[in-house]
């Protein structure tokens, strides 16, 4: 087992990340506050797993609450429901709420929890590859608004957070791959000898070798975890791990929520990143093309959706909230490995890469 920290005063917390640890009781009860205690899953996810984090908790006052599945139910409408349901419970302001399943789950019990009651404690336990590499980590949290992506949330820190790679066995490989789109991000962004390691590895990770999983997932939460160590509420650095998702996030409220995975709109978000880098002549094509053929390695589209045209994109990419006093800023690469937030970019270069047929 490995424990990472996520460095926050008084709000640090760990990071555990094994093969087995939802068989563990001291973890999963170190990490829970209080004797009330909410787990919040989806239909998919609580059959599989629901039981082996409650079978740990039975001295406790344990409820549930199981949300249907889908990046479409994340709303402030599930949230509403999520409410309901505490107080129709009674639990009070000393419930600790966990987060059992992917990123949707995280998102919203992560929101329910800092906004209940003006905030209660939360633990962690994704279930996804993505979840567990990036969206339970870093204490952002929230639901969509039909008009655009994640528009209503908050920061709020988890109490902890407990990675347990067996989760991954069931998980879909449709979604496996989407979570290394996240893994990728991370070398692309700022650590190029993980992205070196991700081309030499990318086939032991899609035949869900263990220890490959493990050391990726590892790798990611470390990289992840000192980036909101210096930048926690997105001041400056942070704004690095949005790679590719103004584009990618443009893709998903376009298409509608649910057409393509988070990580699918990511991965092409991203090579859409890296060609316009190459457009305004930072980024060589030699690495272009790397980026391409590790993305395509790992199963992922790299061809933004033929129905989303330029102007389309572009009003959708307006809405982004990178946008500040109207300005339109983009993270793009200056080599793999380095990655800037800029609003220095012609924006004649950024049609031609949102031209669908140009880029395909
Ligand atoms: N808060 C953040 O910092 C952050 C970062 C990245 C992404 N996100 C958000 O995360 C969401 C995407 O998360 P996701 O990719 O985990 O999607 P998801 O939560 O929809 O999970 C994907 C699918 O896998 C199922 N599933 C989950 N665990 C499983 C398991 N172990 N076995 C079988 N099936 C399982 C789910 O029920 C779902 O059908 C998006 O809403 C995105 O905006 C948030
Ligand atoms: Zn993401």
């Amino acid at each position: 087992m490995v424990a990472l920290n996520v460095e926050l005063g008084t709000r640090s917390y760990p990071i555990h990340i094994g093969r087995g640890l939802l068989d563990n009781p001291d973890i999963l009860r170190t990490a829970v506050s209080g004797r009330n205690v909410v787990i919040i899953s989806n239909e998919t996810v609580a059959p599989l797993y629901l039981n082996k984090v409650r079978r740990h908790l039975d001295d406790l006052r344990v409820g549930d609450i199981i949300l249907p599945d889908g990046e479409q139910y994340k709303t402030l409408g599930t949230l509403e429901s999520i409410f309901t349901q505490l107080l129709e419970g009674h639990f009070d302001r000393n419930t600790t709420l966990i987060a059992l399943g992917g990123g949707v789950v995280g998102d919203i019990a992560g929101f329910a929890a800092a906004s209940y009651q003006r905030g209660i404690k939360f633990v962690q336990i994704p279930t996804t590859l993505l979840a567990q590499v990036d969206s339970s980590v870093g204490g952002k949290t929230g639901v969509n608004h039909p008009l655009g992506k994640n528009m209503i949330g908050a920061f709020h820190q988890p109490l902890a957070v407990i990675i347990d790679t067996e989760t991954l066995d069931t998980l879909p490989d449709r979604e496996l791959n989407a979570g290394l789109a996240e893994v990728i991000k991370y070398g692309l962004l700022g650590d190029a000898e993980f992205f070196d390691w991700l081309e030499e590895n990318i086939d032991m990770l899609r035949a869900r070798d263990h220890h490959s999983l493990a050391y990726a997932i590892k790798r990611s939460c470390q990289n992840k975890a000192s980036i909101v160590a210096q930048d926690e509420r997105e001041q400056g650095s942070r704004a690095l791990l949005n790679l590719g998702h103004t584009f990618g996030h443009a893709i998903e409220t376009g298409l509608g929520y649910g057409q393509w995975l988070h990580g699918e709109a990511v991965a092409c978000g991203m090579l859409m990143a890296a060609r316009l880098s190459g457009e305004l002549g930072w980024l060589p094509t030699a690495a272009i093309d790397r980026i391409e053929a590790l993305l395509l390695k790992a199963g992922l589209p790299v061809t933004p959706p033929a129905e989303l045209s330029q102007q389309r994109m572009r009003e959708l990419m307006a809405i982004d909230k990178k946008v500040i006093d109207g300005q339109l800023r983009l993270v793009l690469l200056r080599d793999i490995g380095h990655a800037l937030v800029t609003d220095q970019f012609d924006p004649a270069a950024l049609d031609r890469v949102l031209t669908p047929s140009k880029a395909a």
